[in-house]
């Protein structure tokens, strides 16, 4: 069909992750290197005006949900108007975000209809909260889940598991969702540009469930459906208000069902989270050009899975997983 972003395996692309932001305000040691990466040259950066007029070409071609991400999308200038021009578009918005500024921005969110938070804690432990971030803000992270919990947005908590560092919290975390209507969500660790991976630190689906089946009883752990093109296969613990997930990419990808596209900070289209084969929208869009062939024959050609890292044994070869940005500047 015209008008659809489909690539070579005949899978339609309706999901935009937008980067607003190289910048964060957490340095979270699994996301950059603690000397930081280098930023684009603000010049490069895709304006507010830019992000929304690429955003409604995205929409013409069949775009139907976007999620802002970062960096953390909360900093980036201009996110009122953003986000007040990308919830009149015909479309479902997400944020993705660290918390910390969540508080100044509920009202806007309730006004123009934001409902979807994903929102990053890796940890329920202040002291280890800042040495996994680098930062003293668990705190005000904290008072801001509960806060927009209150509120009643649609919550997902997303914690990279990192083995040793927070692992042993797997259970803590699902009692969190024994009161909180919030879906817990525990990432497996993975591997770009200057995270130290290594997959002795990766915390497996399976061994998260058999963790959960041993504390809870394997009769109290129920498997909930599936989603159409979800990161997440999901769970509840009987009686538990809220649920939990895993996303997998590691032990168990999904790209089979994938719909996202990426646009980066700095005007990119990634059409995988692991591959650099990146097409410059930026150059085009300030020429003036016509911005949907650009975005069709970026599609095209993705990859079967994960970047062309098809085989578990290519996926975790640090010599070719780490060929592609830092995870700060891909947004997730
Ligand atoms: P929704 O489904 O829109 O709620 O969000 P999400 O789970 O796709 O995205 P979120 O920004 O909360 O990211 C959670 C984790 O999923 C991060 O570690 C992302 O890197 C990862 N993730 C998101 N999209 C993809 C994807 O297309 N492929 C892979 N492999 N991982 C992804
Ligand atoms: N592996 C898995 N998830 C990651 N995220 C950031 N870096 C990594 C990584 N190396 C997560 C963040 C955030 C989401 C957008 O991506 O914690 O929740
Ligand atoms: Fe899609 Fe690439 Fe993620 Fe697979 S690894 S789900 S193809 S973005």
């Amino acid at each position: 069909k015209k008008n659809t972003i489909i690539d070579q395996f005949g899978r339609v692309h309706n999901y935009l992750r937008i980067s607003l932001t190289e910048r964060c305000n957490l340095r979270c040691t699994y996301c950059m290197p603690e000397e930081g990466i280098q930023l684009s040259e603000k010049e490069n950066i895709l304006t507010h005006e830019e992000i929304i007029y690429l955003a409604k070409e995205f929409v013409h071609l069949g775009v139907n949900k976007i999620r802002l991400t970062g960096g953390e999308p909360l900093v980036k200038k201009n996110i009122e108007k953003i986000i007040r021009e990308l919830t009149a578009l015909p479309i479902q918005l997400g944020i993705t975000t660290n918390g910390i500024l969540l508080d100044k921005y509920i009202d806007l969110f309730k006004e123009s209809g934001v409902k979807d938070l994903n929102i990053s804690l890796d940890t329920l432990d202040k002291d280890k909260f800042t040495e996994m971030t680098r930062r003293d803000y668990f705190d005000r992270v904290m008072r801001n889940i509960y806060q927009c919990i209150l509120a009643g947005f649609n919550i997902k908590i997303n914690a990279v598991l990192i083995k040793g560092q927070n692992d042993n919290e797997i259970i803590d975390f699902i009692e969190f969702t024994k009161h909180n209507k919030v879906s817990f969500r525990f990432i497996e660790f993975m591997p770009f540009d200057g995270n130290k991976w290594d997959n002795s630190k990766v915390v497996s689906l399976q061994e998260i469930l058999d963790k959960v089946s041993l504390n809870f009883g394997s009769d109290q752990l129920i498997k909930l459906e599936d989603k159409k093109n979800d990161t997440t296969k999901n769970y509840r613990i009987k009686g538990y208000e809220g649920s939990f997930g895993v996303i997998s990419t590691v032990t168990n990808p999904f790209c089979d069902s994938c719909n996202r596209i990426r646009l980066t900070a700095n005007g990119r289209i990634k059409n995988c989270l692991f591959s650099n084969a990146e097409t410059n929208l930026l150059d085009p869009l300030r020429k003036g050009k016509d911005i949907g062939p650009y975005i069709l024959e970026a599609v095209y050609p993705k990859n079967k899975s994960r970047g062309g890292m098809l085989s578990d044994k290519d996926f975790q070869d640090k010599e070719k997983n780490t060929q592609n940005r830092a995870m700060i500047s891909i947004g997730g």
